[in-house]
Order: C-alpha cells, then sequence, then structure tokens
C-alpha cells in the first residue's frame, strides 16, 4: 500500500551548531566538555567542521530529496561578548540561510540549541534571573539581521532536557542537582521561550515560530499511572501549557518511557539503541497526537532519529520506515503535521557521549571531515522526493 503525504510536506533532517560547527570556544558546553569533573567522555573540538562545509552539506540535503534544512545559531559567536554583537558572524549565518534558500529548500532556524555563551553562564546560566532579558537581546539582535530569511523559528531547542539535564541531574552545564534549581530553570526557560517568540514574529511576522520539545510515548507499567503523571506534568505539560499562542509545537522524539510505582522502568531485556533507549518507533505517532490535543497546535516533527548499536543501518532504516509510517497515520486520522526532520544529518557530537554515538545519515570521518552517504539517507531521501511510502 502506498500512503501519500499532504501536498508541502516538509521534509527534512535537524543538526545543532555545537555538534557540527566546531571549535566553539566561548560557550558553557565547551567549558564543561573540558573539565575532569563531568561525565564527558571527549570534547567536541573541530566536530565536523560545518562551519566551512555548510555548503557541501546543504547541497547534500537538498540532493538526497529534502526540502527543509533545520539548524541552530550560535549565540556565543553571535554574542561573543555581553552586547557586542558580531556583524560577521551573523553575516556568515546569512550566508548560511542563503544557501539553504538557493538550494530551494525552506529554513528551519533554532536560537538556542543547548548552549549558551561564558559571559550569561557564570551566576547558573538559566537560573539567573538575567537569562530571560539577555535571551531577549540575543534573539532581538539576531533576528532583525536574520528574520527575512527563516521560514521556521525554534526559540529553545528542548528546555525540558536543559532543565533537567542541567540543573537536576547534573549531566549538562552547569552541572548542579537540586529540585529547585530545576525550578527556577523551567521558570526562565518558559519566559525567554514567550519573549523570544514575540521578538521573532515581530522580526519577520511570515516566520512560524515555536518550541521544541523531548516527548516521549510515556506508559504506565505496574501500578505506576500517579507517578507516570507527575513525571510527564514535569516534562512536558508544563510547557505545552504555555504555548497555545504559538504557529506549531516542535516534538522530538526517540522512544517510550515505562514508568512503574517506583520511576522509569528498565527493561534490560529489551531491543535498545546506543543510547540505551528502547527501539520503539512508534512512539513517535502517539506523541504527535499528545502535543496536538494538549495545545491545539499544527505539529512539526523538529526531531526523530536512532543510534543503532554498531551503527546498523539496516535498523535505521526499519526504524525510519515505521516512524514515517505513524506520521501517515496521525495526519490520516486528522492530525495536523506539517512536517517530519530526522535527527541528523551527519553523525555528530552526541554531547557527554563524545562522538561514539552515531544517529546520522551520512557518516563523516574524524579526521579528513569527508561525508559518506548511507543507505538509510538514500532511503528517507526517496521518500521525501516522492512524498510517499
Ligand atoms: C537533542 C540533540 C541530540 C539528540 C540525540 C535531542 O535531545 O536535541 O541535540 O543529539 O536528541 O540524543
Amino acid at each position: 500500500m502506498s500512503m501519500q503525504f499532504p501536498e508541502g510536506f516538509k521534509w527534512g533532517t535537524a543538526m545543532c551548531a555545537h555538534q557540527v560547527e566546531g571549535n566553539n570556544v566561548l560557550n558553557d558546553w565547551w567549558e564543561f566538555e573540558h573539565r575532569e569533573d563531568t561525565p564527558c567522555v571527549e570534547p567536541s573540538l573541530d566536530a565536523c567542521d560545518f562551519y566551512h562545509l555548510y555548503p557541501e552539506d546543504i547541497k547534500l540535503a537538498k540532493s538526497l530529496g529534502f526540502n527543509t534544512f533545520r539548524f541552530s545559531v550560535e549565540w556565543s559567536r553571535i554574542e561573543p561578548d555581553e552586547g557586542y554583537f558580531s556583524r560577521a558572524e551573523l553575516n556568515h549565518y546569512r550566508r548560511v540561510l542563503g544557501c539553504i534558500k538557493d538550494e530551494g529548500m525552506d529554513t528551519n532556524v533554532t536560537f538556542h540549541h543547548f548552549s549558551t555563551p561564558i559571559f550569561a553562564s557564570r551566576n547558573g546560566t538559566f537560573q539567573d534571573p538575567l537569562i530571560v532579558d539577555r535571551f531577549a537581546k540575543y534573539v532581538e539582535a539576531t533576528s532583525k539581521v536574520l528574520g527575512d530569511l527563516i521560514d521556521f523559528a525554534v526559540t529553545i531547542n528542548e528546555p525540558n532536557i536543559v532543565a533537567v539535564m542541567g540543573y537536576r541531574l547534573g549531566m549538562f552545564p552547569p552541572g548542579v542537582s537540586d529540585k529547585d534549581a530545576r525550578l527556577e530553570a523551567t521558570r526562565n526557560l518558559i519566559k525567554a521561550h514567550s519573549i523570544g517568540f514575540e521578538l521573532i514574529k515581530s522580526a519577520n511576522s511570515r516566520t512560524k515560530a515555536g518550541l521544541a520539545l523531548s516527548m516521549s510515548d510515556y506508559q504506565a507499567a505496574e501500578g505506576g499511572e500517579e507517578r507516570l503523571e507527575k513525571i510527564r506534568g514535569i516534562m512536558e505539560d508544563v510547557y505545552l501549557e504555555n504555548v497555545r499562542n504559538n504557529d506549531f509545537i516542535g516534538v522530538q522524539t526517540y522512544s517510550r518511557t515505562r514508568i512503574a510505582k517506583s520511576g522509569v522502568h528498565i527493561r534490560p531485556e529489551l531491543n535498545v539503541t546506543e543510547m540505551g533507549y528502547e527501539i520503539y518507533p512508534e512512539a513517535l505517532g502517539a506523541t504527535i497526537r499528545r502535543a496536538h490535543s494538549m495545545t491545539g497546535l499544527p505539529v512539526l516533527v523538529t526531531e526523530n532519529g536512532i543510534s543503532p548499536v554498531d551503527d546498523d543501518d539496516e535498523i535505521r532504516v526499519s526504524f525510519i520506515s515505521k516512524a514515517v509510517e505513524t506520521v501517515y497515520k496521525a495526519i490520516a486520522e486528522g492530525t495536523p503535521v506539517l512536517g517530519y526532520t530526522y535527527w541528523s544529518l551527519l553523525d555528530n557530537f552526541e554531547w557527554v557521549l563524545g562522538y561514539r554515538p552515531h544517529f546520522g545519515l551520512v557518516a563523516v570521518d574524524r579526521e579528513s571531515f569527508a561525508r559518506k552517504v548511507k543507505p538509510s539517507g538514500y532511503f528517507l531521501g526517496e521518500i521525501a522526493t516522492k512524498n510517499e511510502i
């Protein structure tokens, strides 16, 4: 059976500045990954040198068949020191956006994807009340220069992951582990998003703007219903309830999470990815439906992907095929879905885990930076070209 997607459906790949550009030496992640007392296995260094090789990567994405390109601009390059906005760096991002446009693709720009300039991270980053105003100034300066070239904008990537990993589990900068810190960070992330949304829209009212939320298909196991509601409330609802005036909700889903009475229920006997997540592509359909029913907004899948053990690309092909099918089913049932963005175009720097996990449709040689498309890249590219599976 062939499943045809709506006309104009967005097919693309996603990436993030710190994970691919290389040498983002002025942000908190660079500092964190170079410290001895953090869980980071290796530093990002040159990453994929996307900073210089972007024309090649953008052309590659287009040649595979995609019509949308998601990436992030790096705050610490644009504003390396408080109040100083580098026109040269903004021009660099204008060239990146121009290149995507020249290839006939839509641009999808994220303003904050996990990394924050060092000057803004000295007093606890998102715990510092000054962060909201600092973020607003950065978004305003950036969207004034880039706004005319931005089709889709994500203010903040996965604020829920930033809050939990950075302020409750100490796994991301600033490396804090405290309940109140998570709450403070959450409040400031939501405020920063709301102000950022308004500023992006006032720079260009045609830009469609929203938030990208990490969502999981939460399922109760062994009497875990109450606990599930609590965890999902912290991870999802508090954000979903605050974005109802946005243009879309960005859904980012990798797997499901089972919650038992005692907490997250890990089943080691299940087939897992290199990240330790259960291979469960069906999760995407469930989160799409939930995001739409909680917000009333159209959904843009801003991330979905897999890092299979040993980079087994057949597993990636099968995952993509099932995930895309769940998107089709959600649309067929009446849920408005604008597009599907695979994480990621390139194998890249996977935060604390360094370069070991491989999410890419394209492999990157760590010495020469040469790119090599995997069969899954051609597979998803063909779906994108035909707009059907
Ligand atoms: C993040 C990416 C990350 C990916 C895979 C998402 O949570 O936005 O930066 O690489 O998941 O773990």
